[in-house]
């Protein structure tokens, strides 16, 4: 490590994007019972927490909340896309098969010559693509990075399956990571088991100009409730001692916003009390790559996170992955 070579990276500024369609529970509701399904508020709200979330217009892509998240965050840092030397995009739900959202993002930010590529670890993506872009600036390779999560989720959704189009939800979060000599980011992990792919997954896929297989999203809801809680507490846990910090250290725990039983599970297990808990699963629905940089741009706006607070950031979802990363903000 040469003398200019940053010890840490930290976060300058954060930004995020809903669409403006904010669907309830009960409109919800009212359009899968067009399609004979039944579902309620009561039930929604009972086994996730999720009162409404927002869809995008179909002409809206990943890139375009992208965008919109990404100028929040510039302007909150202080900086424009000008100074940015690396943009990294975690996405599911990309804007086309190639080339990546990411290189769409640069060039709608009227920037070019950085590089840009996606991560795609679904309900993980942040967590990962902010562990790629910490790599990267404390080797030196980059010094000042936009990093996003995007989805449109609601592209992927069987609507005539309750059990999982009531989940999921659309929105983009971002935050500029920059070269620090302090922290920062203190430490974090990432994991993945691909034995467990098929329990949450879009298996279809393009083959000679036809879609092969189903190109809607699968879960055994079930499945991925058990393992989730799992290996949040182990993560957290174990990125804690890479830290050498107490669970007591940390102010506020950003969870990905699947649902509310996982969080209170995963703050139980942590001895946190709720109030050290960021929710937005309530309003957000589940926003997959977008619900970690969302609910902490949404906490950090209203005034309840604030500079020097210490963070816990986690993510799971499908591959099966999963990751953690602690910070200081
Ligand atoms: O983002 C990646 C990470 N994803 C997650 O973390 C999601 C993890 N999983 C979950 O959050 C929960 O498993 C779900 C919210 C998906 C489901 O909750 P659950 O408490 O595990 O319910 P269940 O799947 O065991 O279903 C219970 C009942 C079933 O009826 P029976 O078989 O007991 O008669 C379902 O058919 O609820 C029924 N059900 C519904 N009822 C009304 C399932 N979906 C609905 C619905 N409305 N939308």
């Amino acid at each position: 490590m040469n003398s200019s070579t940053p010890r840490y990276s930290r976060i300058a500024g954060t930004g995020s994007y809903l669409p403006p369609r904010r669907v309830t529970n009960d409109d919800l509701a009212a359009q899968l019972a067009q399609r004979g399904l039944e579902t309620s508020d009561a039930w929604i709200v009972e086994r996730t927490g999720i009162r409404a979330r927002h869809f995008a217009e179909p002409e809206v892509a990943a890139s375009d909340l992208a965008l919109h998240a990404s100028l929040a965050a510039l302007q909150s840092a202080g900086c424009t896309a000008a100074d940015i030397d690396l943009i990294i995009v975690a996405t599911s739900t990309p804007d086309m098969v190639f080339p990546s959202t990411a290189t769409i993002l640069q060039n709608k930010l009227g920037v070019h010559g950085c590089p840009a590529f996606d991560v795609q670890a679904v309900c993980s993506g942040f967590v990962y693509a902010l562990t790629v872009a910490d790599s990267m600036i404390r080797t030196g390779a980059a010094r000042k990075a936009l990093v996003v999560g995007s989805e449109v989720f609601s592209r992927i959704l069987d609507f005539n399956d309750r059990t999982t189009c009531v989940l999921f939800g659309d929105g983009a979060g971002a935050v500029v990571l920059e070269a620090s000599n302090e922290p920062g980011l203190v430490a974090s992990e990432l994991h993945a088991d691909g034995r467990h792919l098929d329990i949450l997954c879009t298996p279809g896929h393009v083959s000679g100009g036809a879609i092969l297989g189903d190109p809607l999203l699968k879960m055994d809801g079930p499945a991925v409730f058990k393992l989730a809680v799992g290996v949040l507490e182990d993560v957290a846990r174990s990125v804690l001692a890479k830290a050498g910090r107490e669970a007591s250290d940390i102010d506020f725990l950003i969870p990905h916003q699947a649902n509310i039983r996982i969080m209170q599970s995963t703050a139980r297990k942590l001895k946190l009390s709720a109030d050290k808990v960021i929710v937005t699963v309530d309003e957000h629905g589940n926003t997959s790559a977008a619900s970690i940089p969302l609910a902490l741009d949404s906490a950090v706006r209203s005034g309840r996170i604030r500079r020097g607070d210490t963070l816990m950031l986690e993510g799971v979802g499908g591959g099966f992955t999963w990751g953690a990363v602690l910070l200081d903000f």
